[in-house]
């Protein structure tokens, strides 16, 4: 499928996801790694897509979090669907776009070729968990 019509098409079954949205001030593993990603090698449109990101998904959370999350490429899609519909995240749908690609792209040539230093994504009742003994 093209990646746009792919994008669009996920709009209509990403909905229950919603629901799960609330603001949580919990300290996740992923928040203590590094900050920043090294994106001097990556396409133009990537390095743009780099800034939105850094400003955009960490309004809520350290960068950290999605910089050492590693997921495949529709969870990250599912993802940033759930993130641009959290109460005012300020993520319009083609600004979500450009993130989704970017952090696909980062995935596939950072994250997939070294998956031991980054964390699989925590499940909500991991996250509960973690939030219960903080
Ligand atoms: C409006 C607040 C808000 C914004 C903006 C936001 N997040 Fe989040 N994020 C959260 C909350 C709250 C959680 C904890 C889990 C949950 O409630 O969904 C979270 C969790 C995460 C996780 C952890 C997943 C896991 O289960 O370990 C990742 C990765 C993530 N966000 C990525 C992003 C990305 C990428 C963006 C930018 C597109 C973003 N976030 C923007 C609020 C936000």
């Amino acid at each position: 499928m093209h990646k746009s019509i792919q994008w669009i098409a996920f709009a209509a079954v990403s909905v229950p996801l919603f629901l799960a949205a609330q603001t949580r001030n919990v300290v996740l593993p992923q928040d203590k790694g590094p900050a920043t990603i090294n994106v001097s090698s990556y396409p133009a449109a990537q390095q743009q897509a780099y800034k939105l990101f850094v400003n955009k998904c960490s309004q809520c959370h350290t960068i950290a979090r999605p910089i050492n999350t590693s997921m495949t490429r529709t969870e990250w899609m599912m993802y940033v669907k759930r993130m641009m519909h959290k109460p005012n995240s300020g993520i319009s749908n083609s600004q979500g776009k450009d993130i989704f690609e970017f952090l696909a792209y980062d995935q596939q040539v950072r994250k997939d070729k070294n998956p031991a230093k980054f964390y699989k994504a925590l499940s909500d009742d991991q996250i509960q968990k973690l939030e219960a003994q903080q």
